[in-house]
C-alpha cells in the first residue's frame, strides 16, 4: 500500500527520495508525490498515476537536502492530485500512510475547509492547529497519541526548521542511518541502496531526524533505540537480469528455501503437541498456506485445526480453551486483518506463534512467540517464495525430527522444477487466450488449488476458481466449454480414483485437462499429463512452483503489469 521516504543529508534529498520511492513501487499506489525545501521555502509536485510521470515534472538536480515523498494507494477520496500526498496546511507539510479514524471529529473541532476528501489533508491542518498554539513541533507530535484515533506512520516537515520528523502508531515506519545522512521509510527497500542500519520506531514514538543526529522520543522522554541491519545481500532485492520480479523470486526459491532450512538445523522448534487446538490464520495466499497444512497438522498431531481468513476471525464469535494455539502467517507482518487477529488471540489468553517475513514487523512483535522464515525481501505483489517458505516452515513444526533429511532433498526437486520453466511456458500458450480457467483437487490436492487459482488470477486478470473437484457438478460444472482449461491436482493416493473420475466429468463437456499427479491416472483423461515422481512430505512446495511458472507465462502473453497487478498491493495494511 502506501509508501513513504524522507530524507535529510550531504546529498541532494529529491533523487534519493524518488529512487526510494521507485524501491517501494512493489507495494501499490495510485499516485505519487514529494516536497522538498529548497531556499527555506517548501515545494510540493504531485501527480496522479505511475511515478515515472512524476519524475517526468520534478528536477533532481535541484540543491535541496531535505524531502519526504509518498506513493499513495486510495483509501479516502478516488486517486487525484489533490488527494495525492504530500499535503500542507500552513506551516505543516506532511505524507502519511494508515486511517485517520476520527478525523472528521478533528475537522469539525478547527473547522476546517478541505480541499480534497483525505484524512490525511486534515491531519496536517489538525497538527498546524496545534502547533499554531504550542509553537513547539514536539509538543505537538507528543500530543498526538491521545488524540489521533486509527494508525498512521507520518513523514513531516515544518515551514522555517531544517529537520525532518516522523512518528507512526500501528503503521510501519523505519529511520535509516547513514553517514551525514539519515532516511525514513515506511519498508527497508526504500533505503538499502543507501544503508542497511536502521532503527524501528516502535508505537507512540516520534523522531527529529537532522543529517547527522537522531532523536527518537516517548512520552516526552528520549529514548535509546537498538540498531537493526538487514541481513541479506542488497542485490536480493533486485531484479537483476530477470524480465520480472515475480520471476526472479520464483528462481530465488531455491535459496530461499535452503535458507529457510539451514536456519533451523539443530534449532528446537516450539512444540505442537502440548495444545488441544489450533487455529491458523491469514489473508490471501497466507490463508492458503494455513489450508495446505491443515490436513497434515491434524493427522501428525491428532487434534482439529481450524483454518480462518483473518478479516473473518477478527470479527468472529471464537471460543477457544486455554490450551489453544493461534498461529498467525504473514509475510509483511503488517497486514491490518492479521494483526488484529493476533491482538484479539491475545486478548482470548491463549499462545500466539507468528511465521513472518520481515524481521521486526508488527505481527513478529507482537506475538508469543515468532519463527522467521528466510525468504528475503520480497517484491513482486504476487508472493511466491514467501509462500514456500511459509509452507516448508509449517512443515518442518510438524515433521523436523522424522524427515529432515527429505526436506533437504526438496532443494533438488526445486531446482528440477525449475528447470521445466520452458516446458511450462509453451503450456500457459495454450491458456492463455481464455477467459476462464478452472482448478480441480480434494483435500490437499484443493488447497494447493486455491493458490494456484489465486496467483492466475492476481497475475495474469483470468477469471479463475479453485473448486473441491466432487462439488464442480453442482453447478458450476455448467461454465465448461468447449476448451475450457482445467487444471487438476491429483496427489493423494487414497482419493486419486475420485479426482480422476472428476476430471473425466470434465472432459466429456469438452474442458481441456492439465493434470498434475504422482499418481498413476489413466492417459486418456489429461490432454497434457504432468507427472511428478516424487512422494515426499514438502510435495505441495513443488505442486505451487508448477503452478506459480504456469501463472508468470499466461500473465507474460497477456502483457500484464505481473510485478504491480492492476488494484492490488503487496502490503496491506487497512481493514
Ligand atoms: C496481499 C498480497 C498477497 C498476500 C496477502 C497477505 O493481498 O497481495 O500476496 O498473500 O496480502 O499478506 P501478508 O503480508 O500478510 O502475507
Amino acid at each position: 500500500m502506501c509508501g513513504i521516504v524522507g530524507y535529510i543529508g550531504k546529498n541532494r534529498a529529491i533523487p534519493v527520495v524518488l529512487s526510494g520511492l521507485k524501491n517501494l513501487e512493489y507495494r501499490g499506489y495510485d499516485s505519487a508525490g514529494i516536497a522538498y525545501v529548497l531556499n527555506n521555502k517548501i515545494k510540493i509536485k504531485k501527480e496522479k498515476g505511475k511515478l515515472d510521470n512524476l519524475v517526468d515534472k520534478v528536477n533532481s538536480d535541484i540543491d535541496s537536502f531535505l524531502a519526504i515523498g509518498h506513493t499513495r494507494w486510495a483509501t479516502h477520496g478516488e486517486p487525484s492530485v489533490v488527494n495525492a500526498h504530500p499535503h500542507c496546511v500552513g506551516s505543516i507539510t506532511l505524507v502519511h500512510n494508515g486511517i485517520i479514524e476520527n478525523y472528521d471529529e478533528l475537522r469539525e473541532e478547527i473547522d476546517y475547509q478541505a480541499v480534497g476528501e483525505t484524512d490525511s489533508e486534515v491531519l496536517a491542518a489538525y497538527i498546524d492547529y496545534l502547533y499554531k498554539q504550542e509553537k513547539d513541533i514536539l509538543k505537538v507530535l507528543n500530543k498526538l497519541k491521545s488524540i489521533l484515533k486509527g494508525s498512521y506512520a507520518i513523514g513531516l516537515i515544518v515551514n522555517n526548521d531544517d529537520s525532518l520528523y516522523c512518528l507512526r502508531k500501528d503503521s510501519p515506519l523505519i529511520i535509516g542511518l547513514g553517514n551525514g545522512e539519515n532516511f525514513i521509510a515506511s519498508d527497508v527497500p526504500a533505503i538499502l541502496e543507501y544503508t542497511n542500519k536502521y532503527y524501528i520506531l516502535d508505537n507512540g514514538e516520534y523522531a527529529k531526524v537532522l543529517k547527522d543526529d537522531v532523536k527518537v522520543y516517548l512520552d516526552g522522554k528520549e529514548v535509546k533505540k537498538k540498531v537493526n541491519t538487514f541481513e541479506f545481500d542488497i542485490t536480493s532485492a533486485q531484479k537483476n537480469n530477470y524480465k520480472h520480479f515475480m520471476l526472479k523470486e520464483i528462481h530465488d526459491q531455491r535459496e530461499a528455501l535452503y535458507n529457510t532450512l539451514k536456519s533451523y538445523e539443530g534449532v528446537v522448534l516450539p512444540d505442537l503437541r502440548k495444545y488441544d487446538g489450533i487455529t491458523i490464520v491469514g489473508c490471501g495466499s497466507a490463508y492458503y498456506v494455513g489450508m495446505c497444512v491443515k490436513d497434515d497438522y491434524e493427522k501428525v498431531l491428532n487434534v482439529k485445526v481450524d483454518v480462518e481468513i483473518a478479516s473473518e476471525f477478527r470479527y468472529k464469535r471464537v471460543i477457544l480453551s486455554k490450551k489453544h494455539l493461534v498461529i498467525v502467517i504473514s509475510q509483511s507482518g503488517e497486514t491490518a486483518d492479521t494483526l488484529a487477529s493476533l491482538m484479539k488471540a491475545k486478548t482470548l489468553g491463549v499462545d500466539t506463534l507468528a511465521i513472518v517475513n520481515v524481521v521486526g514487523s508488527s505481527i513478529a512483535r507482537e506475538a508469543k512467540e515468532v519463527l522467521y522464515i528466510k525468504a528475503g525481501v520480497e517484491k513482486a505483489v504476487a508472493t511466491t517464495k514467501a509462500f514456500t517458505c511459509q509452507l516448508l516452515l509449517l512443515l518442518m513444526l510438524v515433521y523436523n525430527k522424522n524427515n529432515y533429511q527429505k526436506f533437504t532433498d526438496l532443494i533438488k526437486d526445486v531446482e528440477i522444477t525449475l528447470a521445466k520453466e520452458e516446458y511450462l511456458s509453451s503450456l500457459a500458450k495454450s491458456i492463455y487466450k481464455y477467459n476462464d480457467v478452472f482448478f480441480l483437487g480434494r483435500l490437499r490436492d484443493y488447497a494447493m488449488c486455491l493458490e494456484g487459482s489465486l496467483k492466475l488470477k492476481e497475475v495474469s486478470y483470468i477469471h479463475s476458481e479453485a473448486y473441491a473437484a466432487g462439488e464442480l457438478k453442482h453447478g458450476t460444472i455448467s461454465l465448461i466449454e468447449e476448451g475450457t482449461p482445467v487444471i487438476a491436482i491429483i496427489t493423494d493416493k487414497e482419493i486419486a480414483d475420485k479426482t480422476v473420475s472428476n476430471v473425466k466429468e470434465v472432459k466429456a463437456r469438452g474442458a481441456y485437462t492439465i493434470v498434475i499427479t504422482n499418481q498413476v491416472v489413466p492417459n486418456d483423461i489429461a490432454d497434457v499429463l504432468i507427472n511428478i515422481d516424487i512422494e515426499a512430505v514438502y510435495l505441495p512446495i513443488i505442486v505451487i512452483i508448477y503452478l506459480q511458472i504456469i501463472a508468470y507465462y499466461v500473465a507474460l502473453e497477456r502483457g500484464c503489469d505481473i510485478d504491480k497487478p492492476r488494484n492490488l498491493a503487496k502490503s496491506v495494511t487497512v481493514e
